[in-house]
């Protein structure tokens, strides 16, 4: 028989073993979770280190963005993207070294000479000088230039000498931004410096900073109400956004992202930077047309649908999706561009655009409601379809338009208006591929 004595050693010494065990596992807890993730070590060049060390001191977020990023270990660093050629027009002599702040899509295409190609060739590049087209008279009118308009479709920069920049020109990460060296866009607009992490770009949050807003650009709202948007929320630490490789239906599965439908690869398409490579209908003017060439962008996009959904799924959506945007064009875009160049042949308006109520309602009709609704229609958001969409150009259009068009000139509206009847039903699909047999 055990006197007390020991047992009570035992149960002690058991007892303080099992707290060091405690201990020890939850330092190595702590140790694992406090070390930083696996990533090789920044490589600081000859050239950089001047540059790192004073601006680690100056402007120490920058430098230890850069760290974070890939050009970081494979030792590109600030002279490479800022050191500039005594020509350019903003370069300036910098603590001995010619630098300029702008790292403009030309200097970023010494290396990545693809991405610098298809950028330039989207219509991303050109979105400044399309803000002068279309509703474009706006800007004249209501613009808040440089940080409105300007702020997502970008401004044309101005260098004034010896590395000064036109204040009111420049900060700008307008799309279609125009730069000192004559290069359009810029790579930071989605690009976020200096970690120019691949997992940010791939996420809405890279777009919605311009395609936003139900009133002009409703691309994030109609994706926040979508399934597809529900679902990246739900289930966004599966998406694997910062995968080397990104290909849908291989390395994530979850959900689709802006980029997965416009840019981002498949197994048999490369990542694009001209997001119009996908796009059938151009869905932003009066009245929708199609892309040139547009069968063969349908089946680019169709391609994408393909990896998460069947054919049938995919093809009879695309069938209601165009013949929502022909029955708003057919209805309502067309009649109503109709009898506005009849209200300006007559006389019945001034020359000069948004001075007077039915160019606001104009503009309501197509721009606001008709753009929403189409969107709504292309990206699966239902309530931009039907009562921020469809609903709201019917009501501009029967209760707004014709009656102040009427005021204006009695019986001008008669000969473009249809007794409200849809003009165009939903097709029926053409007959099904057959089944297996994949476009
Ligand atoms: C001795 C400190 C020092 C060194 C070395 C230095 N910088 Fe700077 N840099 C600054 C300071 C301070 C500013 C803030 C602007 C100012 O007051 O001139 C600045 C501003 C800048 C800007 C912004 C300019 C603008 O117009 O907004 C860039 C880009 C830049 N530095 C890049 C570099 C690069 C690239 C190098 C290395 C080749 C470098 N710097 C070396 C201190 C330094
Ligand atoms: C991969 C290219 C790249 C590298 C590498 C890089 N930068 Fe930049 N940097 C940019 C871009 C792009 C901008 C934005 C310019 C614009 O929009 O006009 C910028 C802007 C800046 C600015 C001015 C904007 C601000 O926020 O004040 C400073 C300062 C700057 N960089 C410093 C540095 C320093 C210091 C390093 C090295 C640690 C560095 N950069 C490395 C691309 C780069
Ligand atoms: C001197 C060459 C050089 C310049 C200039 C340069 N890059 Fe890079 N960039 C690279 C290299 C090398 C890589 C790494 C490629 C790899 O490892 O696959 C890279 C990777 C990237 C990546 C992928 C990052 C990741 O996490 O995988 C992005 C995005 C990028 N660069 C954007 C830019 C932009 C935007 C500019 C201009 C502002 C720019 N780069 C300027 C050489 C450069
Ligand atoms: C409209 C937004 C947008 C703009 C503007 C943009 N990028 Fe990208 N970029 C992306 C997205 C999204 C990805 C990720 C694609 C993927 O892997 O799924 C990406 C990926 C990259 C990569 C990694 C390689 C690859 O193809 O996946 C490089 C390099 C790159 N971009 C360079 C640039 C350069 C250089 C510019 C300017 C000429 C630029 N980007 C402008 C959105 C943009
Ligand atoms: C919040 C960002 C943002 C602001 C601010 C903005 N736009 Fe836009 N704009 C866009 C986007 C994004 C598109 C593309 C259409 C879409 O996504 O719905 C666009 C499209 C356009 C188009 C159609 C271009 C075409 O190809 O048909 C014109 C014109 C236009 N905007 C003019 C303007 C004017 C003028 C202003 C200022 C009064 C302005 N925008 C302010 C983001 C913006
Ligand atoms: C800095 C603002 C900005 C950002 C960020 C941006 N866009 Fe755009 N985008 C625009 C503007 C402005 C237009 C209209 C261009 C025009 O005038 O035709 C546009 C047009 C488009 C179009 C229509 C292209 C065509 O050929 O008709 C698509 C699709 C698009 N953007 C997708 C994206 C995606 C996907 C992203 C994110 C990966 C993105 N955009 C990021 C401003 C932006
Ligand atoms: C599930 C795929 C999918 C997702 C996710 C998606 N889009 Fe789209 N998007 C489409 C399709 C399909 C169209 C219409 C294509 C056509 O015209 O044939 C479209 C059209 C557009 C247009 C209109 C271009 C024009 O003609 O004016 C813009 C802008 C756009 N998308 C931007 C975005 C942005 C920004 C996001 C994220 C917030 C996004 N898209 C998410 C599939 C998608
Ligand atoms: C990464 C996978 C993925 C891609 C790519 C994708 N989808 Fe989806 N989609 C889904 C998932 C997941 C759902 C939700 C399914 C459910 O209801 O559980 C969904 C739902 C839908 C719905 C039903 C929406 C609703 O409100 O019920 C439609 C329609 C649709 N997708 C069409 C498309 C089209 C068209 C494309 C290509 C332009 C596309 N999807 C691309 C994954 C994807």
């Amino acid at each position: 028989m055990m006197t007390v004595g020991p047992k009570r050693w035992i149960v002690a010494s058991l007892g303080l073993l099992f707290l060091l065990s405690l201990i020890v596992v939850s330092y190595r807890e702590i140790a694992t979770e406090r070390r930083p993730t696996e990533r090789p070590r920044p490589v600081v060049a000859a050239a950089d280190r001047v540059c790192v060390d004073c601006h680690g001191r100056v402007t120490p977020s920058i430098v230890h963005q850069w760290e974070d990023s890939r050009h970081a270990t494979r030792g590109i660093g600030c002279a490479a993207c800022h050191g500039a050629k005594q020509r350019d027009p903003d370069a300036f002599v910098h603590y001995g070294v010619r630098i300029a702040a702008i790292v403009s899509p030309l200097d970023c295409s010494r290396c990545h000479q693809r991405e610098f190609r298809e950028q330039t060739g989207s219509r991303h590049a050109d979105a400044l000088a399309l803000m002068r087209e279309n509703d474009g008279d706006v800007a004249r009118f209501v613009g808040a230039e440089p940080l409105g308009c300007q702020g997502c479709h970008g401004a044309r920069v101005i260098a004034t000498g010896a590395g000064q920049l036109d204040p009111t020109t420049w900060p700008n990460g307008g799309i279609g931004r125009i730069n000192p060296d004559g290069s359009k866009g810029s790579c930071s607009a989605c690009h976020t410096r200096h970690d120019f992490s691949l997992a940010l770009a791939r996420a809405p949050e890279a777009c919605a900073k311009c395609h936003q807003g139900d009133d002009h650009a409703p691309a994030m709202d109609v994706y926040q109400e979508s399934k597809h948007g529900a679902r990246f929320r739900e289930m966004h630490d599966e998406m694997n956004l910062g995968s080397s490789t990104w290909i849908v239906g291989r390395d994530y599965y979850a959900a689709p992202t802006c980029a997965t439908c416009h840019m981002s690869a498949t197994p048999s398409q490369p990542v694009t930077h001209d997001v119009g490579t996908r796009l059938g209908w151009t869905l932003r003017p009066v009245v929708s047309v199609r892309q040139a060439g547009w069968e063969d962008k349908r089946d680019a996009m169709v391609d994408v649908c393909l990896q998460c959904h069947a054919d049938q799924w995919v093809q009879n959506y695309f069938t209601q999706f165009d013949a929502f945007v022909e029955d708003y064009n057919g209805r309502f875009a067309m009649p109503a561009r109709q009898i506005m160049e009849a209200l300006r042949r007559k006389g019945a308006l001034t020359p000069a655009p948004f001075d007077e109520p039915i160019e606001y309602t104009y503009f309501a009709l197509w721009s606001q409601a008709g753009r929403r609704g189409r969107m709504g229609a292309a990206m699966m958001g239902p309530y931009f379809v039907q009562w921020r969409g469809a609903y709201e150009v019917a009501r501009v259009f029967y209760s707004e338009l014709l009656p102040e068009a009427e005021r204006l000139r009695p019986g001008i509206t008669a000969p473009f208006v249809t007794t409200g009847a849809r003009v165009t039903r939903a097709r029926r699909p053409a007959p099904a591929a057959t089944l297996g047999e994949r476009r």
